[in-house]
């Protein structure tokens, strides 16, 4: 039988640890309800923060150690011992109990069993409510990173197509009826933009999330000679959260990046809806590999888009995980709330569908075949330059408003005929306008229609060469 791989995601299969004493246990005398251990519990999902919450402590105990707060001897030792518990972890002998609640817990007590009551000095001039925002900040700042560099990737893989197929006119759409022609690779490149305000986004995001919470304490701030700066510096923090009750009440930060996240979804799940008509019999524009499709059970002629289908019903669990989140924060009360706790799964499901949902579509485009002659059958539809020869008529001198009258009329008198404005008889045209002469053939081909579309940012072939050079010189 195949063995299920492990995840990062899912708790690594421990022993069941002896009941530990709960290190908030002083003024307790009945033990925690057994469902109420499950119910209040975040370990079996926030124990993937122990990255971060090891590395917060460790330069909150060289702090604590660098201020006299505790001795120099003591801040080693309990280094040492999160330095163990780190590789203790990543090698899956740690054991996670759900009755020590969370990974702030789980880790503090396994510190006071391992270097004994010393460890117990970790936790001076520190809460969870500061650490666990301190937590979700810096593993933020490594998704953002990651999610940053994969969308630099499709924008390559965008960019590239939108070179390759530089000549490649297409119908462009508006209401998803035939509009005017476009090159394909200015309607890629638009993709291109999108994914770069996404990226704005996140940097943009990444600036306040990237504020030091600790020290806030409680939410009070403590009575202790704290080194706030000595801390931000060593995790790499830009600045301070400046008010302790702001620091551990405020998930703004993370709304904010979910909300890019949502985003980014919405942009792909646009892509997606593009590759499934574009992969259609009726469209036929391209094929997409087999590789990045699958097979129907039943029918088997088929071939579908489930990877661009996914993409588009993924978004739909990103724009919940924003939801869940702003419905979270409405109705609290400053400062710390239980209620905030249920802020990481909405948090980790949506950054963990981004960072898989993004190579996997890039994977999808530099892979699908291009069928430029079927798009170049779409574009020579015989309407699709009706606003070129609006175009024509104003450069000889017609009001816009009367020269789209005698369009109209000419595509009815097309249709009537049953012939395109391309090859519709030069006697007809001149019998709707007199303006009309034979130079507007040329003037309605492909070619003539997006050439001579070269105002700054249009569709023209000259503007798409400038753009993809300047474009590539970037991304060196
Ligand atoms: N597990 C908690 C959370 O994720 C940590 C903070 C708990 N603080 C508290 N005072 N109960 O929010």
């Amino acid at each position: 039988m195949a063995k299920k791989p492990a995840t990062r995601k899912s708790i690594p299969k421990t022993k069941k640890a002896a009941a530990p004493t709960k290190p908030w246990g002083g003024r307790f005398i009945e033990a925690t309800n057994a469902l109420v251990e499950e119910f209040t519990a975040s370990i079996p999902y926030d124990w993937r923060l122990y990255p971060y919450d090891i590395a917060g402590s460790i330069a909150h105990a060289a702090m604590l150690g660098a201020t006299g707060i505790i001795s120099k001897a003591e801040s080693r030792k309990i280094i040492r011992g999160l330095e163990e518990i780190l590789r203790d972890i990543a090698a899956n002998t740690f054991k996670f109990s759900v009755e020590l609640e969370d990974i702030h817990m789980n880790i503090e007590h396994r510190l006071i069993q391992k270097i004994g009551p010393v460890g117990g000095k970790l936790h001076t001039a520190r809460s969870r409510n500061d650490q666990v925002s301190l937590d979700i900040r810096m593993y933020l700042r490594d998704e953002i990173s990651e999610i940053h560099r994969l969308l630099g990737t499709l924008q390559q893989v965008i960019v590239k197509l939108a070179e390759q197929y530089q000549d490649v006119v297409i119908p462009g759409y508006t209401h998803l009826q035939r509009a005017q022609p476009v090159l394909f690779g200015h309607h890629l490149l638009a993709y291109y933009e999108m994914f770069d305000r996404d990226r704005e986004r996140l940097q943009d995001c990444f600036g306040r999330v990237n504020r030091m919470p600790l020290g806030a304490g409680a939410l009070a701030g403590t009575v202790l000679p704290i080194d706030r700066l000595f801390v931000a510096k060593q995790l790499g923090f830009e600045a301070l959260c400046e008010n302790s009750i702001d620091a551990v009440s405020d998930r703004d930060f993370a709304i904010e990046f979910t909300s890019a996240c949502a985003q980014i979804m919405m942009h792909l799940s646009r892509l997606s809806e593009e590759l499934v008509i574009w992969s259609t019999a009726e469209f036929g524009f391209i094929t997409i590999a087999d590789a990045y499709t699958t097979g129907s059970s039943i029918m088997p002629q088929k071939k579908n888009p489930d990877v661009a289908e996914l993409t588009r019903g993924k978004t739909g669990r990103v724009y919940g995980s924003l939801m869940t989140l702003l419905t979270i924060m409405k109705g609290l009360p400053l400062a710390y709330n239980r209620d905030m706790q249920e802020d990481k799964e909405p948090l980790f499901d949506a950054a963990d569908t981004v960072t898989l949902t993004l190579p996997v579509v890039a994977g999808m485009l530099s892979t699908m075949t291009v069928h430029r002659d079927r798009m170049r059958m779409a574009a020579e539809d015989g309407f699709i330059t009706a606003t070129d020869l609006a175009d024509y008529l104003v450069r000889k001198g017609l009001p816009f408003r009367q020269a789209h009258e005698i369009v109209g009329k000419a595509v009815l008198r097309a249709t009537e005929i049953e012939c395109g404005l391309g090859n519709m008889p030069l006697a007809e045209y001149r019998a709707l306008s007199p303006l009309i002469r034979d130079d507007v053939y040329e003037a309605l081909s492909l070619e003539a229609s997006v050439g001579r579309r070269s105002s700054s940012g249009g569709t023209a072939p000259a503007n798409l060469k400038k753009r993809l050079q300047a474009l590539k010189k970037k991304m060196r």
